[in-house]
Protein backbone atom coordinates (compact mmCIF):
# COMPACT_ATOMS: atom_id res chain seq x y z
CA UNK A 1 0.00 0.00 0.00
CA UNK A 2 0.98 3.77 -0.55
CA UNK A 3 3.26 5.29 1.82
CA UNK A 4 2.26 8.94 0.11
CA UNK A 5 1.43 11.56 2.36
CA UNK A 6 -1.13 12.34 -0.90
CA UNK A 7 -2.39 8.67 -1.02
CA UNK A 8 -6.25 9.18 -1.96
CA UNK A 9 -9.36 7.21 -1.17
CA UNK A 10 -11.40 6.04 -4.44
CA UNK A 11 -14.74 7.76 -4.52
CA UNK A 12 -16.12 4.41 -5.16
CA UNK A 13 -14.49 2.73 -2.04
CA UNK A 14 -16.05 5.61 -0.26
CA UNK A 15 -19.46 5.35 -1.26
CA UNK A 16 -19.44 1.64 -0.70
CA UNK A 17 -18.30 2.46 3.19
CA UNK A 18 -20.61 4.50 3.77
CA UNK A 19 -23.66 2.63 2.45
CA UNK A 20 -25.60 1.36 4.98
CA UNK A 21 -25.10 -2.57 4.25
CA UNK A 22 -20.94 -1.87 5.06
CA UNK A 23 -21.77 -0.93 8.92
CA UNK A 24 -24.41 -3.22 10.66
CA UNK A 25 -27.23 -1.05 9.78
CA UNK A 26 -25.52 2.55 10.43
CA UNK A 27 -27.28 5.48 10.64
CA UNK A 28 -30.95 5.66 10.03
CA UNK A 29 -32.12 7.40 6.93
CA UNK A 30 -34.82 9.79 8.48
CA UNK A 31 -34.22 13.71 6.77
CA UNK A 32 -35.95 14.83 3.53
CA UNK A 33 -34.82 17.98 1.34
CA UNK A 34 -37.29 19.56 3.69
CA UNK A 35 -35.11 18.82 7.02
CA UNK A 36 -31.63 19.53 5.58
CA UNK A 37 -32.85 23.20 4.42
CA UNK A 38 -34.37 23.47 7.71
CA UNK A 39 -31.05 22.02 9.48
CA UNK A 40 -29.08 24.86 7.10
CA UNK A 41 -30.78 27.69 8.85
CA UNK A 42 -30.62 26.26 12.32
CA UNK A 43 -26.64 26.04 11.51
CA UNK A 44 -26.81 29.29 9.83
CA UNK A 45 -29.31 31.37 11.47
CA UNK A 46 -27.57 32.36 15.45
CA UNK A 47 -24.88 33.71 17.45
CA UNK A 48 -23.60 35.69 14.43
CA UNK A 49 -26.73 37.90 13.69
CA UNK A 50 -28.21 37.39 17.65
CA UNK A 51 -24.55 38.59 18.77
CA UNK A 52 -21.73 38.93 16.45
CA UNK A 53 -23.77 41.62 14.38
CA UNK A 54 -23.57 44.26 17.16
CA UNK A 55 -19.55 44.60 16.67
CA UNK A 56 -19.51 44.28 13.10
CA UNK A 57 -22.04 47.26 12.25
CA UNK A 58 -19.70 49.19 14.88
CA UNK A 59 -16.63 48.46 13.27
CA UNK A 60 -18.26 48.71 9.34
CA UNK A 61 -21.17 51.22 9.60
CA UNK A 62 -23.86 50.57 7.15
CA UNK A 63 -21.17 49.72 5.14
CA UNK A 64 -20.92 45.97 6.20
CA UNK A 65 -23.77 45.28 4.30
CA UNK A 66 -21.53 44.97 1.50
CA UNK A 67 -18.94 42.64 3.41
CA UNK A 68 -22.52 40.48 4.09
CA UNK A 69 -23.16 40.28 0.05
CA UNK A 70 -19.20 39.70 -0.54
CA UNK A 71 -19.38 36.82 2.26
CA UNK A 72 -22.62 35.45 0.55
CA UNK A 73 -21.27 35.38 -2.68
CA UNK A 74 -18.07 33.66 -1.35
CA UNK A 75 -20.26 31.36 0.46
CA UNK A 76 -22.37 30.60 -2.42
CA UNK A 77 -19.67 29.43 -4.77
CA UNK A 78 -18.30 27.14 -1.78
CA UNK A 79 -21.94 26.03 -1.82
CA UNK A 80 -22.00 25.10 -5.14
CA UNK A 81 -18.70 23.14 -4.87
CA UNK A 82 -19.68 21.27 -1.53
CA UNK A 83 -23.29 20.53 -3.48
CA UNK A 84 -20.50 18.90 -6.40
CA UNK A 85 -18.20 16.48 -3.64
CA UNK A 86 -21.95 16.24 -1.86
CA UNK A 87 -23.44 14.95 -5.01
CA UNK A 88 -20.19 12.70 -6.06
CA UNK A 89 -20.01 11.37 -2.35
CA UNK A 90 -22.98 11.07 -0.52
CA UNK A 91 -21.59 9.82 2.92
CA UNK A 92 -20.97 11.55 6.31
CA UNK A 93 -17.29 13.41 6.69
CA UNK A 94 -18.06 16.72 4.50
CA UNK A 95 -15.11 18.76 3.79
CA UNK A 96 -12.89 16.07 5.25
CA UNK A 97 -14.48 13.25 3.12
CA UNK A 98 -14.00 15.29 -0.29
CA UNK A 99 -10.20 16.28 0.59
CA UNK A 100 -9.47 12.97 0.71
CA UNK A 101 -10.72 11.85 -2.52
CA UNK A 102 -8.77 14.73 -4.08
CA UNK A 103 -5.86 15.98 -2.46
CA UNK A 104 -5.12 12.72 -0.38
CA UNK A 105 -4.71 12.24 3.01
CA UNK A 106 -2.59 14.52 4.20
CA UNK A 107 -4.78 17.58 2.95
CA UNK A 108 -7.24 15.64 4.06
CA UNK A 109 -6.10 15.32 7.99
CA UNK A 110 -5.49 19.08 7.83
CA UNK A 111 -9.17 20.28 6.86
CA UNK A 112 -10.36 17.56 9.38
CA UNK A 113 -8.30 19.20 11.58
CA UNK A 114 -9.31 22.59 10.81
CA UNK A 115 -13.44 21.55 11.12
CA UNK A 116 -12.55 20.78 14.36
CA UNK A 117 -12.95 24.71 15.17
CA UNK A 118 -15.56 25.39 13.00
CA UNK A 119 -18.02 22.71 14.84
CA UNK A 120 -16.71 22.37 17.95
CA UNK A 121 -14.91 25.50 18.92
CA UNK A 122 -17.74 27.82 17.35
CA UNK A 123 -20.15 25.92 19.67
CA UNK A 124 -18.15 27.34 22.26
CA UNK A 125 -18.77 31.02 20.79
CA UNK A 126 -22.76 30.18 20.68
CA UNK A 127 -22.59 29.02 24.07
CA UNK A 128 -21.19 32.14 25.33
CA UNK A 129 -24.36 33.92 23.78
CA UNK A 130 -26.98 31.92 24.27
CA UNK A 131 -25.94 32.27 28.22
CA UNK A 132 -25.81 36.52 27.58
CA UNK A 133 -29.27 36.13 25.98
CA UNK A 134 -30.18 33.96 28.43
CA UNK A 135 -29.35 35.43 31.39
CA UNK A 136 -31.15 39.03 30.11
CA UNK A 137 -33.88 36.35 29.42
CA UNK A 138 -34.45 35.86 33.17
CA UNK A 139 -33.04 39.11 34.37
CA UNK A 140 -36.94 40.30 32.82
CA UNK A 141 -38.36 37.40 34.62
CA UNK A 142 -36.94 38.72 37.86
CA UNK A 143 -34.13 35.88 38.03
CA UNK A 144 -31.35 37.60 38.29
CA UNK A 145 -28.18 35.37 37.47
CA UNK A 146 -24.66 36.99 39.09
CA UNK A 147 -22.06 38.15 36.77
CA UNK A 148 -19.54 35.77 38.12
CA UNK A 149 -22.08 32.66 37.71
CA UNK A 150 -22.81 34.48 33.11
CA UNK A 151 -19.02 35.30 32.41
CA UNK A 152 -16.06 33.43 31.22
CA UNK A 153 -13.05 34.25 33.45
CA UNK A 154 -10.98 34.91 30.60
CA UNK A 155 -13.61 37.68 29.56
CA UNK A 156 -13.74 39.26 32.91
CA UNK A 157 -9.87 39.28 32.86
CA UNK A 158 -9.63 40.99 29.36
CA UNK A 159 -12.10 43.30 30.25
CA UNK A 160 -10.56 44.88 34.09
CA UNK A 161 -7.12 44.64 32.22
CA UNK A 162 -8.80 46.92 29.36
CA UNK A 163 -10.07 49.76 32.27
CA UNK A 164 -13.68 48.24 32.25
CA UNK A 165 -16.04 50.63 33.83
CA UNK A 166 -19.14 47.78 33.10
CA UNK A 167 -20.33 46.89 36.37
CA UNK A 168 -21.84 43.39 35.91
CA UNK A 169 -17.98 42.48 35.32
CA UNK A 170 -16.53 44.73 38.25
CA UNK A 171 -18.88 42.83 40.42
CA UNK A 172 -17.78 39.83 39.03
CA UNK A 173 -14.15 40.26 39.90
CA UNK A 174 -14.48 41.98 42.84
CA UNK A 175 -17.42 39.60 44.95
CA UNK A 176 -16.47 36.04 42.97
CA UNK A 177 -15.76 33.38 45.58
CA UNK A 178 -11.67 32.79 45.86
CA UNK A 179 -10.90 29.04 46.22
CA UNK A 180 -6.90 28.67 46.46
CA UNK A 181 -6.22 31.93 45.29
CA UNK A 182 -8.43 31.08 41.99
CA UNK A 183 -11.37 33.54 41.42
CA UNK A 184 -14.43 30.88 40.22
CA UNK A 185 -15.38 33.40 37.66
CA UNK A 186 -17.50 30.28 35.17
CA UNK A 187 -20.19 30.63 32.48
CA UNK A 188 -22.46 28.37 33.95
CA UNK A 189 -25.47 28.84 31.73
CA UNK A 190 -22.78 27.86 28.78
CA UNK A 191 -21.95 24.37 30.31
CA UNK A 192 -25.25 23.10 30.92
CA UNK A 193 -26.61 23.96 27.59
CA UNK A 194 -23.74 22.36 26.46
CA UNK A 195 -24.36 19.40 28.48
CA UNK A 196 -28.52 19.35 27.23
CA UNK A 197 -27.54 19.18 23.92
CA UNK A 198 -24.88 16.96 24.19
CA UNK A 199 -27.29 14.53 25.34
CA UNK A 200 -29.81 14.82 22.87
CA UNK A 201 -27.60 14.52 20.33
CA UNK A 202 -26.58 11.50 22.01
CA UNK A 203 -30.11 9.98 21.98
CA UNK A 204 -30.65 10.34 18.33
CA UNK A 205 -30.95 12.01 15.41
CA UNK A 206 -35.08 11.62 14.78
CA UNK A 207 -35.75 13.68 18.37
CA UNK A 208 -33.54 16.02 17.32
CA UNK A 209 -34.45 17.00 14.07
CA UNK A 210 -38.16 17.44 15.06
CA UNK A 211 -36.53 19.70 17.69
CA UNK A 212 -34.76 21.51 15.76
CA UNK A 213 -37.68 22.13 13.02
CA UNK A 214 -39.91 23.62 15.15
CA UNK A 215 -37.09 25.76 16.44
CA UNK A 216 -36.43 26.67 12.91
CA UNK A 217 -39.99 27.81 12.22
CA UNK A 218 -39.99 29.74 15.39
CA UNK A 219 -36.99 31.58 14.93
CA UNK A 220 -37.59 32.51 11.22
CA UNK A 221 -41.26 33.75 11.97
CA UNK A 222 -39.68 36.48 15.10
CA UNK A 223 -36.29 37.34 12.02
CA UNK A 224 -39.30 38.64 10.09
CA UNK A 225 -40.77 40.60 12.43
CA UNK A 226 -37.82 42.10 13.40
CA UNK A 227 -37.50 42.91 9.67
CA UNK A 228 -40.95 44.35 9.16
CA UNK A 229 -41.50 46.08 12.36
CA UNK A 230 -38.27 47.33 12.59
CA UNK A 231 -37.73 48.34 9.23
CA UNK A 232 -41.15 49.82 9.26
CA UNK A 233 -40.31 52.45 12.37
CA UNK A 234 -36.83 52.93 10.49
CA UNK A 235 -38.86 54.38 7.60
CA UNK A 236 -41.67 56.04 9.73
CA UNK A 237 -39.90 57.75 12.05
CA UNK A 238 -37.71 58.69 9.16
CA UNK A 239 -34.20 57.54 9.77
CA UNK A 240 -32.82 56.63 6.67
CA UNK A 241 -30.28 58.94 7.49
CA UNK A 242 -28.78 56.87 9.59
CA UNK A 243 -27.51 54.98 6.23
CA UNK A 244 -25.08 57.81 6.03
CA UNK A 245 -23.88 58.53 9.25
CA UNK A 246 -21.12 60.99 10.20
CA UNK A 247 -18.13 58.92 11.57
CA UNK A 248 -15.06 60.80 14.33
CA UNK A 249 -14.36 63.31 11.34
CA UNK A 250 -17.48 64.26 10.36
CA UNK A 251 -17.93 62.95 7.33
CA UNK A 252 -20.89 61.30 6.45
CA UNK A 253 -20.27 58.38 4.89
CA UNK A 254 -22.26 54.75 3.71
CA UNK A 255 -18.64 53.59 5.25
CA UNK A 256 -17.89 55.48 7.74
CA UNK A 257 -14.31 53.60 9.11
CA UNK A 258 -13.95 52.93 5.17
CA UNK A 259 -13.10 49.92 3.78
CA UNK A 260 -10.80 48.69 6.15
CA UNK A 261 -13.26 49.15 8.76
CA UNK A 262 -15.77 46.91 6.75
CA UNK A 263 -13.13 44.38 6.35
CA UNK A 264 -12.06 44.55 10.28
CA UNK A 265 -15.87 42.80 10.78
CA UNK A 266 -14.82 39.84 8.46
CA UNK A 267 -14.36 37.52 11.60
CA UNK A 268 -18.06 38.05 12.49
CA UNK A 269 -19.78 38.14 9.29
CA UNK A 270 -18.21 35.10 8.30
CA UNK A 271 -19.53 33.63 11.16
CA UNK A 272 -23.02 34.49 10.46
CA UNK A 273 -22.15 32.14 7.47
CA UNK A 274 -20.92 29.30 9.02
CA UNK A 275 -23.57 26.56 9.15
CA UNK A 276 -24.79 25.75 5.32
CA UNK A 277 -21.90 23.37 5.24
CA UNK A 278 -22.72 21.36 7.78
CA UNK A 279 -25.98 20.11 6.02
CA UNK A 280 -23.31 17.65 4.14
CA UNK A 281 -22.12 15.85 7.34
CA UNK A 282 -25.51 14.51 7.08
CA UNK A 283 -25.58 12.99 4.20
CA UNK A 284 -26.37 8.97 5.63
CA UNK A 285 -29.18 10.11 7.74
CA UNK A 286 -30.88 11.56 4.39
CA UNK A 287 -33.46 9.73 1.96
CA UNK A 288 -31.85 10.84 -1.49
CA UNK A 289 -28.30 12.67 -0.82
CA UNK A 290 -27.16 13.22 -4.10
CA UNK A 291 -30.31 15.24 -4.97
CA UNK A 292 -31.29 16.65 -1.61
CA UNK A 293 -28.13 17.99 0.51
CA UNK A 294 -27.34 19.93 -2.45
CA UNK A 295 -30.66 21.47 -2.58
CA UNK A 296 -30.71 21.55 1.00
CA UNK A 297 -27.62 23.41 1.46
CA UNK A 298 -28.39 26.21 -1.45
CA UNK A 299 -31.66 26.96 -0.36
CA UNK A 300 -30.77 27.43 2.82
CA UNK A 301 -27.78 29.77 2.07
CA UNK A 302 -29.71 32.01 -0.29
CA UNK A 303 -32.74 32.00 2.76
CA UNK A 304 -30.19 33.70 5.17
CA UNK A 305 -28.74 35.94 2.63
CA UNK A 306 -31.46 37.75 2.26
CA UNK A 307 -32.15 37.95 5.96
CA UNK A 308 -28.84 39.11 6.85
CA UNK A 309 -28.91 42.08 4.31
CA UNK A 310 -32.27 43.18 5.40
CA UNK A 311 -31.25 42.61 9.19
CA UNK A 312 -28.12 44.80 8.56
CA UNK A 313 -29.90 47.62 6.71
CA UNK A 314 -32.86 47.58 9.77
CA UNK A 315 -30.07 47.51 12.30
CA UNK A 316 -28.14 49.86 10.72
CA UNK A 317 -31.44 52.31 9.97
CA UNK A 318 -32.75 51.98 13.56
CA UNK A 319 -29.66 53.53 15.57
CA UNK A 320 -26.44 55.22 14.64
CA UNK A 321 -23.31 52.70 14.05
CA UNK A 322 -21.28 54.02 16.40
CA UNK A 323 -23.75 52.98 19.63
CA UNK A 324 -23.19 49.28 18.84
CA UNK A 325 -20.11 49.49 21.12
CA UNK A 326 -20.18 46.68 22.90
CA UNK A 327 -23.89 45.57 22.50
CA UNK A 328 -24.16 41.97 22.86
CA UNK A 329 -27.62 41.37 21.67
CA UNK A 330 -27.73 43.92 19.22
CA UNK A 331 -31.25 43.06 17.62
CA UNK A 332 -33.07 43.46 21.06
CA UNK A 333 -31.15 46.67 21.58
CA UNK A 334 -32.32 48.68 18.61
CA UNK A 335 -36.24 48.02 20.59
CA UNK A 336 -34.86 49.40 23.45
CA UNK A 337 -36.51 52.73 25.01
CA UNK A 338 -33.90 55.19 23.78
CA UNK A 339 -34.21 53.73 19.94
CA UNK A 340 -37.35 52.50 18.53
CA UNK A 341 -38.99 51.83 21.85
CA UNK A 342 -40.82 48.41 21.39
CA UNK A 343 -40.96 46.93 24.64
CA UNK A 344 -42.97 43.58 23.41
CA UNK A 345 -40.05 43.10 21.00
CA UNK A 346 -37.28 43.21 23.52
CA UNK A 347 -38.68 40.37 24.89
CA UNK A 348 -39.87 38.37 21.59
CA UNK A 349 -36.16 38.59 20.32
CA UNK A 350 -34.81 37.10 23.55
CA UNK A 351 -36.70 34.55 23.70
CA UNK A 352 -36.26 33.62 19.90
CA UNK A 353 -32.46 34.35 20.06
CA UNK A 354 -32.21 31.72 22.83
CA UNK A 355 -34.11 29.56 20.66
CA UNK A 356 -32.42 30.13 17.35
CA UNK A 357 -28.90 29.74 19.62
CA UNK A 358 -30.11 26.08 20.94
CA UNK A 359 -30.79 24.63 17.13
CA UNK A 360 -26.92 26.15 16.02
CA UNK A 361 -25.64 23.89 19.06
CA UNK A 362 -27.51 21.20 18.03
CA UNK A 363 -26.34 21.22 13.77
CA UNK A 364 -22.64 21.53 15.02
CA UNK A 365 -22.78 19.29 17.81
CA UNK A 366 -24.59 16.39 15.68
CA UNK A 367 -21.79 17.47 12.98
CA UNK A 368 -18.50 17.12 14.84
CA UNK A 369 -19.29 13.42 15.90
CA UNK A 370 -20.20 12.63 12.05
CA UNK A 371 -16.66 13.60 11.21
CA UNK A 372 -14.66 11.77 14.02
CA UNK A 373 -16.73 8.67 12.68
CA UNK A 374 -15.39 9.19 9.11
CA UNK A 375 -11.92 9.90 10.20
CA UNK A 376 -12.26 6.58 12.39
CA UNK A 377 -13.22 4.55 9.84
CA UNK A 378 -10.31 5.44 7.34
CA UNK A 379 -8.12 4.40 10.37
CA UNK A 380 -6.41 7.84 11.62
CA UNK A 381 -8.44 8.36 14.93
CA UNK A 382 -8.70 4.95 16.80
CA UNK A 383 -11.64 2.48 16.34
CA UNK A 384 -13.86 3.85 19.51
CA UNK A 385 -14.86 6.74 17.24
CA UNK A 386 -16.94 5.21 14.61
CA UNK A 387 -18.59 2.90 17.86
CA UNK A 388 -22.38 3.40 16.77
CA UNK A 389 -25.02 3.15 19.79
CA UNK A 390 -26.74 -0.21 19.49
CA UNK A 391 -30.30 1.41 20.56
CA UNK A 392 -29.87 4.75 19.63
CA UNK A 393 -27.82 4.47 16.53
CA UNK A 394 -25.91 7.62 17.02
CA UNK A 395 -22.13 7.82 16.84
CA UNK A 396 -22.30 7.65 20.86
CA UNK A 397 -18.62 7.74 21.76
CA UNK A 398 -17.57 10.55 19.22
CA UNK A 399 -20.43 12.57 20.65
CA UNK A 400 -19.60 12.63 24.59
CA UNK A 401 -15.95 13.47 23.48
CA UNK A 402 -17.48 16.62 21.47
CA UNK A 403 -19.71 17.56 24.40
CA UNK A 404 -16.33 17.24 26.51
CA UNK A 405 -14.30 19.23 23.36
CA UNK A 406 -16.70 22.40 23.55
CA UNK A 407 -17.26 22.01 27.25
CA UNK A 408 -14.13 22.19 28.98
CA UNK A 409 -12.80 25.39 27.39
CA UNK A 410 -15.76 26.80 27.97
CA UNK A 411 -14.31 27.60 31.19
CA UNK A 412 -10.76 28.60 29.86
CA UNK A 413 -11.14 30.75 26.97
CA UNK A 414 -13.50 34.03 25.29
CA UNK A 415 -15.92 35.38 22.90
CA UNK A 416 -13.42 37.37 20.89
CA UNK A 417 -10.81 34.74 20.59
CA UNK A 418 -13.25 31.50 19.58
CA UNK A 419 -15.13 33.70 17.04
CA UNK A 420 -11.54 34.51 15.09
CA UNK A 421 -10.06 30.99 15.36
CA UNK A 422 -13.31 29.48 14.13
CA UNK A 423 -13.70 31.66 10.93
CA UNK A 424 -10.12 31.44 10.19
CA UNK A 425 -10.04 27.71 10.07
CA UNK A 426 -13.50 27.52 8.37
CA UNK A 427 -12.84 29.50 5.49
CA UNK A 428 -9.30 27.70 5.30
CA UNK A 429 -11.22 24.60 5.30
CA UNK A 430 -13.38 26.42 2.53
CA UNK A 431 -10.67 27.36 0.10
CA UNK A 432 -9.32 23.87 0.19
CA UNK A 433 -12.92 22.73 -0.87
CA UNK A 434 -12.96 24.81 -3.26
CA UNK A 435 -9.65 23.89 -4.54
CA UNK A 436 -10.56 20.00 -4.37
CA UNK A 437 -13.43 20.72 -6.87
CA UNK A 438 -11.20 21.96 -9.22
CA UNK A 439 -9.08 19.05 -9.24
CA UNK A 440 -11.68 16.37 -10.00
CA UNK A 441 -12.77 15.33 -13.43
CA UNK A 442 -16.07 16.53 -14.93
CA UNK A 443 -19.04 14.31 -14.19
CA UNK A 444 -21.20 13.61 -16.24
CA UNK A 445 -25.15 14.96 -16.11
CA UNK A 446 -27.19 12.64 -14.85
CA UNK A 447 -31.22 12.62 -13.90
CA UNK A 448 -31.84 12.88 -10.22
CA UNK A 449 -28.81 14.63 -9.33
CA UNK A 450 -26.84 17.44 -8.34
CA UNK A 451 -24.17 18.64 -11.81
CA UNK A 452 -22.37 21.87 -11.39
CA UNK A 453 -22.33 23.67 -14.25
CA UNK A 454 -19.62 23.71 -16.25
CA UNK A 455 -18.74 27.72 -17.24
CA UNK A 456 -15.03 27.94 -18.73
CA UNK A 457 -12.72 30.26 -17.51
CA UNK A 458 -10.13 30.86 -19.71
CA UNK A 459 -11.32 34.42 -20.49
CA UNK A 460 -13.66 35.51 -17.69
CA UNK A 461 -11.20 34.98 -14.81
CA UNK A 462 -8.59 37.31 -16.47
CA UNK A 463 -10.35 39.57 -17.54
CA UNK A 464 -11.99 40.14 -14.08
CA UNK A 465 -8.66 40.13 -12.12
CA UNK A 466 -7.16 42.70 -14.68
CA UNK A 467 -10.50 44.73 -14.51
CA UNK A 468 -10.64 44.61 -10.81
CA UNK A 469 -6.83 46.01 -10.53
CA UNK A 470 -7.60 48.50 -12.83
CA UNK A 471 -10.64 49.54 -10.93
CA UNK A 472 -8.32 49.70 -7.88
CA UNK A 473 -5.61 51.60 -9.12
CA UNK A 474 -8.06 54.06 -10.80
CA UNK A 475 -9.74 55.17 -7.52
CA UNK A 476 -6.56 55.18 -6.17
CA UNK A 477 -3.45 55.38 -7.85
CA UNK A 478 -1.29 54.35 -5.12
CA UNK A 479 -3.25 51.46 -3.97
CA UNK A 480 -0.66 48.83 -5.08
CA UNK A 481 2.54 50.65 -4.17
CA UNK A 482 0.81 50.69 -1.23
CA UNK A 483 0.90 47.62 -0.42
CA UNK A 484 4.44 47.44 -0.39
CA UNK A 485 5.21 49.89 2.05
CA UNK A 486 6.66 47.97 4.99
CA UNK A 487 7.09 50.89 7.52
CA UNK A 488 3.52 50.72 8.54
CA UNK A 489 2.10 49.77 11.71
CA UNK A 490 1.69 45.70 12.39
CA UNK A 491 -2.04 45.36 11.79
CA UNK A 492 -1.56 46.90 8.17
CA UNK A 493 1.71 44.85 7.66
CA UNK A 494 -0.40 41.75 7.56
CA UNK A 495 -2.92 43.38 6.03
CA UNK A 496 -0.58 44.34 3.06
CA UNK A 497 1.39 40.69 3.13
CA UNK A 498 -2.10 39.15 3.28
CA UNK A 499 -2.80 41.14 0.00
CA UNK A 500 0.30 40.65 -1.90
CA UNK A 501 0.16 37.09 -1.64
CA UNK A 502 -4.18 37.35 -2.60
CA UNK A 503 -3.34 39.18 -6.01
CA UNK A 504 0.11 36.98 -7.11
CA UNK A 505 -2.48 33.74 -6.33
CA UNK A 506 -4.86 35.69 -8.35
CA UNK A 507 -2.57 36.54 -11.29
CA UNK A 508 -1.30 32.81 -10.78
CA UNK A 509 -4.41 31.36 -10.96
CA UNK A 510 -5.70 33.70 -13.93
CA UNK A 511 -2.24 31.96 -15.87
CA UNK A 512 -3.73 28.74 -14.97
CA UNK A 513 -7.27 29.33 -16.43
CA UNK A 514 -5.83 30.75 -19.79
CA UNK A 515 -4.29 27.78 -20.40
CA UNK A 516 -6.37 25.03 -18.30
CA UNK A 517 -9.67 26.83 -18.81
CA UNK A 518 -10.56 25.67 -15.39
CA UNK A 519 -14.39 25.75 -13.92
CA UNK A 520 -15.68 28.97 -13.45
CA UNK A 521 -17.21 28.02 -10.28
CA UNK A 522 -14.89 26.97 -7.86
CA UNK A 523 -12.40 29.27 -9.00
CA UNK A 524 -14.67 32.04 -7.80
CA UNK A 525 -15.01 30.30 -4.44
CA UNK A 526 -11.41 29.99 -4.06
CA UNK A 527 -10.82 33.25 -4.74
CA UNK A 528 -13.56 35.36 -2.87
CA UNK A 529 -12.96 32.91 0.40
CA UNK A 530 -8.79 33.78 -0.18
CA UNK A 531 -10.12 37.57 -0.48
CA UNK A 532 -12.07 36.95 3.06
CA UNK A 533 -8.96 35.44 4.54
CA UNK A 534 -7.04 39.08 3.98
CA UNK A 535 -9.16 40.20 6.48
CA UNK A 536 -7.63 38.13 9.19
CA UNK A 537 -5.27 39.62 11.84
CA UNK A 538 -1.42 38.47 12.46
CA UNK A 539 -2.15 36.77 15.64
CA UNK A 540 -5.54 35.04 14.13
CA UNK A 541 -2.57 33.53 11.96
CA UNK A 542 -0.08 32.68 14.12
CA UNK A 543 -3.05 30.86 16.64
CA UNK A 544 -3.99 28.75 13.56
CA UNK A 545 -0.54 28.51 12.56
CA UNK A 546 0.04 26.43 15.88
CA UNK A 547 -3.21 24.47 15.92
CA UNK A 548 -2.48 23.30 12.29
CA UNK A 549 1.26 22.64 13.10
CA UNK A 550 0.01 20.50 16.81
CA UNK A 551 -2.53 18.90 14.03
CA UNK A 552 0.74 17.75 12.26
CA UNK A 553 2.20 16.03 14.84
CA UNK A 554 -0.64 14.21 15.66
CA UNK A 555 -1.05 12.52 12.45
CA UNK A 556 2.47 11.58 11.69
CA UNK A 557 2.29 10.02 15.41
CA UNK A 558 -1.01 8.26 14.93
CA UNK A 559 -2.74 8.32 11.58
CA UNK A 560 -0.08 8.24 9.13
CA UNK A 561 0.51 4.72 10.34
CA UNK A 562 -3.07 3.32 11.35
CA UNK A 563 -4.41 4.75 8.11
CA UNK A 564 -6.65 2.11 6.18
CA UNK A 565 -4.41 3.60 2.94
CA UNK A 566 -0.92 2.21 4.50
CA UNK A 567 -1.74 -0.99 6.11
N1 LIG B 1 -23.65 30.82 11.70
C1 LIG B 1 -23.77 30.28 13.00
C2 LIG B 1 -24.17 31.32 13.97
O1 LIG B 1 -24.26 32.46 13.61
C3 LIG B 1 -22.52 29.59 13.42
O2 LIG B 1 -24.41 31.02 15.11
Amino acid sequence: MSKSLFRTKNINSIIAEGSDASHGGGLKRVLTVKDLTFFGIAAILGAGSFSSLGGAVFNGGPGVVVLFIITGIACAFTAFCYSDFASRIPVAGSAYTYAYASFGELFAWIIGWALIMEYSIGNIYVSYSWSDYFTSLMDKVQLHIPAYLSTSYMEAKHAIEAGTKNEEILFAWNHSPVIGGIRMIVDVPALIINMLITYLVYRGVKESKNFSNLMVILKLGVVFLIILVGGYLVLHNGLVSNWMPENNAGVKSFMPNGFSGVMAAVAGVFFAYIGFDAVSVLAEESNNPQRDLPRGMIYSLVICTIIYILLTLVLTGAVHYAHFENVGDPLAFIFEKQNLNVGWMQLLVAVCAVVAMTSVLLVFQMGQPRIWMSMSRDGLLPGIFQKIHHKYKTPSFSTIVTGLVVGVPIIFTDKTFVLDFTSIATLFAFVLVCGGVLFLPRQAKEKGKFHLPFIGSRFILPILIVGVMLILHLMSNHYFADLFNFNVDNATLTYNVSAIVFWTVCIVLSIGALIKNWSLIPLMGLITCLYLLTGMTAMNWAWFGSWLLLGLVVYFLYGYKKSKLAL
